[in-house]
């Protein structure tokens, strides 16, 4: 027979016991809850990476479309309507008497094959953008800009970094940039365009800005027919993992910045 201290003593070492087996299960409970949360999570984040990843590769492959369309543009636009141009005048040579008027055709079809050859260069110049090998990056983005002056248009460039950054690196960077200036030269008709690349210790800042007419950016980009300069820049950016920003407004014009990450 049990005394009553040796009964309250059971009592208390079974509650105990229960207590301890109840939040042992609990703590069970609450890990394996806690692990199908993290999977679901780490699941999710996967899932997010394989879309973006996706996303990036057609973005890709439509630049890489879009790029062939502007070649073919080019030439069939520039190249074909000139020589169409001067074959018409070195035609017509033939059927002209006169000397002076003979030399007169001559010098224009001259002039419009001078025209040519220049187009030529330009095309290949943006095909493969030889002065990043020749003269090297801050130069050639440099070049770049030399060209706008002498549209009247001032320009800005200040580049100023230590990290050494790779030659892929440097054609996409070179190439957002040749995009920024051209849309700012196209759509925006201004009088001033500054490119800025700085370093700001394990990362690069790019920024082109412009003080032209800008432009509604939300709508362009969730726009249904995505246009092609932009998504090039957004897959550009995307492969050098950074973070694009375009602010743009009819007051101020519009500025792209672009952070990537680099080895300092
Ligand atoms: N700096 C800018 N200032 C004003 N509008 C701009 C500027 N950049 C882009 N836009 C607007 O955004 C649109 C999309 O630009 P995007 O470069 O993608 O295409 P695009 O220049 O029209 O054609 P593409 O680059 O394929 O030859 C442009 O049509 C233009 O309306
Ligand atoms: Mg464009």
């Amino acid at each position: 027979m049990e005394t009553p201290g040796e009964l309250e003593f059971t009592q208390l070492l079974y509650g105990g016991l229960a207590f301890v087996l109840f939040l042992s299960l609990a703590i069970v409970l609450f890990i394996l809850l806690y692990q199908r949360k993290l999977h679901a999570q780490l699941q999710k984040m996967h899932d997010q990476e394989i879309a973006y990843q996706k996303d990036l590769t057609s973005l890709i492959v439509r630049s890489q479309e879009s790029e062939r369309d502007r070649i073919s543009r080019d030439l069939h636009d520039e190249i074909g309507v000139s020589l169409s141009a001067a074959k018409l005048y070195i035609n017509q040579i033939q059927y002209e008497t006169a000397p002076t008027e003979m030399v007169q055709l001559a010098s224009d079809a001259s002039g419009i094959i001078g025209n040519i050859v220049q187009d030529i260069r330009q095309i290949a110049q943006n095909l493969s953008p030889l002065i990043l090998e020749n003269f090297g990056f801050s130069q050639a983005i440099q070049m770049l800009l030399t060209r706008v002056q002498s549209g009247g248009i001032r320009t800005s460039c200040q580049i100023d970094f230590t990290a050494k950054i790779d030659e892929e690196t440097e054609l996409g960077l070179y190439r957002i940039v040749q995009e920024a200036i051209g849309n700012a030269l196209k759509h925006a008709n201004p009088s001033v365009i500054e490119v800025e690349i700085r370093q700001n210790n394990g990362h690069m800042i790019l920024s082109v800005s412009d003080n032209g007419d800008g432009f509604d950016y939300q709508k362009t980009a969730s726009g249904k027919t995505q246009s092609m300069g932009l998504s090039g820049i957004k897959a550009r950016a995307g492969l050098l993992n950074g973070n694009l920003e375009i602010i743009s407004s009819a007051h101020s014009g519009t500025k792209l910045s672009l952070e990537f990450p680099v080895n300092s």
